[in-house]
Parts: C-alpha cells; structure tokens; sequence
C-alpha cells in the first residue's frame, strides 16, 4: 500500500559526503522525494525524537551525535516504503547488517550508524509530523518562480 516514511540522515552521514548516495538509492529503488531539509536540531528536539528511547543507557549519547552537526530530513513516499525503505537501510547494528544496504556498505558502529528510517507507518506519521511542521514542501517566495524574466 501507498505509504510515507521519515528517513534521516545523520551528522556521521552528512559530515562524510553520503548525502547524494543515500538519496540515489532511495530514488533509483522508485520512491518519491516527498521533502527534504537540512537541519541542525538542538537538545530538547532530539530528545523528542529519540523519545522512546530516553530510559536506554545510551540515550543521552544518542542525543549528543544526533545534535553534533547538520541532518537531511526526509520524507519518502511509495508502496510499503516503510518496511522496504528499512531493508534498504539495513540492521540498526552494522556489525548486523548486510553488504549492499547502507549500514551495511557504509557503517561501522552501532552509535554511528549514518542514517535513520521510521520502524511503522504510525512512527512515520508522529516523525514526519515531528520533523516538517510546516508541511512537506516550504512555499514561502516561490510565488510565480516559474515566470523567465531577466
Ligand atoms: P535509529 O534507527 O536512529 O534508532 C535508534 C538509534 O539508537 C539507532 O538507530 C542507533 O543510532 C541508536 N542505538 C541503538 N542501540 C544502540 C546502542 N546499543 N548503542 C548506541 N546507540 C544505539
């Protein structure tokens, strides 16, 4: 079925050029680019995020690499692109995940594992809410941008 998933991209993931790869695999598997930013949360943020975690020893460490940089924020949308977007991601630990996923291809350690994809249709509703506010695309000034005037 038709579905939306939050995909992030981490601090470890931007700082290390993966942006465009990342991306490329998503839309090369046939999902559609639903939103996308690039945004430096602060604490109380992630900690929202990262919410249901915050009983885990590893929370507030979790926290501190969410916040250390700039994320990509996105919102991707096609059938089952929850469960499948997940498979393109790869195992959480990438000591887990298989070559030819992106954990799998790309990381290393469990606490720097490059990037973040919602486990369930209803966590990517409360994420996709949670991270684009203000909608999925930002339309401020882009009245009559498709008029060529020089
Ligand atoms: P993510 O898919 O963003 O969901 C929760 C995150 O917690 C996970 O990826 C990891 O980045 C992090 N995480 C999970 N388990 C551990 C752990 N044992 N140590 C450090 N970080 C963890």
């Amino acid at each position: 079925k038709m579905e939306q998933t939050f995909i992030m991209i981490k601090p470890d993931g931007v700082q290390r050029g993966l942006i465009g790869e990342i991306i490329s695999r998503f839309e090369k598997k046939g999902f559609s680019l639903k939103g996308l930013k690039l945004i430096r949360v602060e604490r109380p943020f992630a900690e929202k995020h990262y919410a249901d975690l915050s009983a885990k020893p590893f929370f507030s460490g979790l926290v501190d690499y969410i916040i250390s940089g700039p994320v990509v924020a996105m919102i991707w949308e096609g059938k089952n692109v929850v469960t499948t977007g997940r498979k393109i991601i790869g195992a959480t630990n990438p000591a887990q995940s298989e070559p030819g996923t992106i954990r799998g291809d790309f990381a290393i350690d469990i606490g720097r594992n490059v990037i973040h994809g919602s486990d369930s249709v209803e966590s990517a509703r409360k994420e996709i809410a949670l991270w684009f506010p203000e909608g999925p695309v930002a339309w401020q000034s882009c009245a009559h941008s498709w008029i060529y005037d020089p």
